[in-house]
């Protein structure tokens, strides 16, 4: 089975579904069979916070700034089958400290190849910025996914975000491959939903971005399971849309 795929979820906009949905497909995947690892790159530690009994005392930030710095110490262990590569608030220090360093963003895919043959999958959770950890996130990726909420606002910073991969593209020598564009928390009822899934195509379908055929469902099970930190009820719409997106993703990344 092939090794080490790293998929980066971001998007610079905030409460979008990015952690809860790096959680419940990391789930997904150890249903799979496949061995995954989540690095949590969010100062806010949410998706750390929902992973039961972790201590977070090592973090990326350590990774990055100490090259005698054993993995062993660095991951751990989650109850629900997926291994974490912990946040905490110290992390936020890391936008500073990086600064003055050349490469800045590029250690993190250093140290990544590192770690990549012990796992099928890495997914990466960002934080709601576009600073030196996200920056991190992006260029160890081999794939990306960008939740969006069906809003004008955030299909709006999708656009950012596509300005500043095309940046780091032209100066970095990088090449994105976005793996599409994820419509969370949708209320498919509304027309809004369906106007903003219409221009999604026509903007992005133009510049060759998959926008997924699955969205996923504004549902009270999806906060809960993330809130709780357990599975999501498989047989709820929410559980076989994640179900129907990972699937989705699959095909387009293995
Ligand atoms: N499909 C959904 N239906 C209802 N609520 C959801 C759904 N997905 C996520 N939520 C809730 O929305 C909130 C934001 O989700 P989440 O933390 O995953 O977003 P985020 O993009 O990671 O946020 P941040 O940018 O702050 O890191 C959480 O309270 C979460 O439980
Ligand atoms: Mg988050």
């Amino acid at each position: 089975m092939k090794t080490g795929t790293v998929i980066t979820f971001v998007n610079q906009k905030g409460g979008v579904g990015k952690s809860t949905t790096v959680f419940i497909t990391a789930i997904e995947l150890i249903k799979k069979h496949y061995s995954v690892l989540v690095i949590d790159l969010d100062p806010q530690a949410t998706l750390t916070g929902v992973c039961g009994d972790i201590s977070n005392k090592i973090t990326v930030r350590d990774w990055l700034n100490n090259d005698n710095l054993k993995v062993e110490e660095l991951i751990q262990k989650t109850s629900l089958g997926f291994d974490i590569i912990p946040a905490n608030p110290f992390m936020e220090l890391t936008e500073n400290e990086l600064i003055n360093t050349v490469g800045q963003y590029k250690i993190l895919n250093e140290k990544i190849k590192e770690i990549k043959k012990n796992y099928n999958f890495i997914l990466i959770d960002c934080r709601p910025t576009l600073g030196i950890l996200t920056k991190s996130g992006l260029f160890a990726s081999d794939f990306l996914v960008i939740p969006v909420k069906p809003e004008i606002a955030s299909v709006m910073g999708v656009e950012v975000l596509i300005n500043t991969l095309v940046q780091i593209e032209k100066y970095d020598n990088k090449e994105f491959n976005i793996a599409g564009i994820l419509l969370t928390m949708v209320n498919s009822r509304t027309t809004s939903y369906k106007d903003i899934k219409d221009y999604l195509v026509s903007v992005f379908g133009k510049i060759n971005t998959k926008i997924f055929d699955t969205s996923i469902r504004n549902s009270v099970k999806c906060s809960d399971s993330f809130g709780e930190g357990k599975t999501i009820d498989e047989k709820s719409a929410v559980g076989i849309d994640y179900k129907d997106f990972v699937e989705e993703l699959l095909k387009v990344v293995l």
